[in-house]
């Protein structure tokens, strides 16, 4: 069967010559959970903008492979015609408009659909469901709400288009670490009952491999190792490297080879 989504060996580059992605692939059927990994830099982001297609905002492109949503070649399509086929992305950082209210924010979501008012407000009823803390904050400024609750907006923003798959950009980053149970537990709940796939980029290996059905470890713009989330629980590598669990001679907190790698590389820039 054809899956919902299908990247196949991409390069991305920025800028015209930094080269960050150099062949990756990955598959997100359709109705998972797919968890993409790895530590900073690594390129998770990148590959969810070329999914997305809001590379060129930041001069970057994809210059090899392909990416298909249910078997259509999406690569030349604009972040518009994206969301349009129910392909949305939330960013790192929780990107909601500090200026307007939670609801105002929600609103901006639902630009693109052309099902009218009546449609819209009903989704917006849906995610207050699945959100009840934004809705008891709807009238609130997005600047004077907390971190857990921009990122909940910003999630519920995505789900106002009525996405088929959701690239969710480090959804735990910077929040407490009960809040982002919470919001994790609204990914697997709109996972089940909305049947919305989920492509999630995330460093914190342990918690995303909790939630996810499978999952992709980058390093350095490559995949390095890739299955269903329970093999990778249990693969030696990823417990020693991602999850903190081998025997490490010096008791550091390294995530990987490449990590201590990069981290010298940098210092012998920055001499
Ligand atoms: N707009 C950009 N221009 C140039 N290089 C970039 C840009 N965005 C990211 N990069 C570089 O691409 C690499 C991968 O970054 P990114 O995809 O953000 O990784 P991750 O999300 O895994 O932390 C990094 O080396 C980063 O510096
Ligand atoms: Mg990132």
């Amino acid at each position: 069967m054809t899956p919902l989504l299908a990247v196949n060996g991409i390069e991305v580059i920025y800028n015209h010559v930094i080269l960050v992605l150099k062949g990756v692939s990955l598959t997100v059927p359709q109705g998972r959970i797919v968890a993409l990994l790895g530590g900073n830099g690594a390129g998770k982001t990148t590959t969810l903008r070329a999914v997305s297609n809001l590379l060129a905002a930041e001069r970057g492109a994809v210059t090899k492979g392909r990416i298909e949503l249910r078997g259509e070649r999406i690569e030349h399509l604009s972040p518009s015609a994206m969301v349009a086929r129910g392909v949305v992305q939330v960013m790192e950082g929780r990107h909601c408009f500090a200026h307007l209210s939670i609801e105002e924010n929600l609103l901006t979501g639902a630009y693109t659909r052309k099902d009218g008012k009546a449609a819209v407000a009903q989704t917006l009823e849906k995610v207050y469901a699945f959100f009840p803390g934004l809705k008891a904050r709807r009238h609130a400024l997005a600047a004077y709400t907390s971190g857990g609750e921009q990122q909940m907006c910003a999630i519920g923003r995505a789900l106002m288009a009525h996405p088929t798959l959701v690239l969710l950009d480090e959804p735990s980053m910077g929040l407490a670490p009960q809040i982002v149970e919470e919001v994790f537990d609204i990914v697997r709940e709109l996972n089940q009952r909305e049947g919305t796939t989920f492509l999630l980029a995330e460093q914190n290996t342990h918690l995303a491999l909790r939630y996810a059905d499978d999952g992709y470890i980058l390093e350095n713009g490559r995949v390095v190792m890739e299955g269903s989330a329970a093999s990778l629980r249990e693969n030696e590598d990823v417990r020693e490297f991602y999850l903190g669990m081998g025997r490490q001679a010096d008791g550091g907190e390294r995530r990987s080879f490449r990590d201590v790698k990069s981290y010298k590389r940098r210092k012998r820039w920055l001499a």
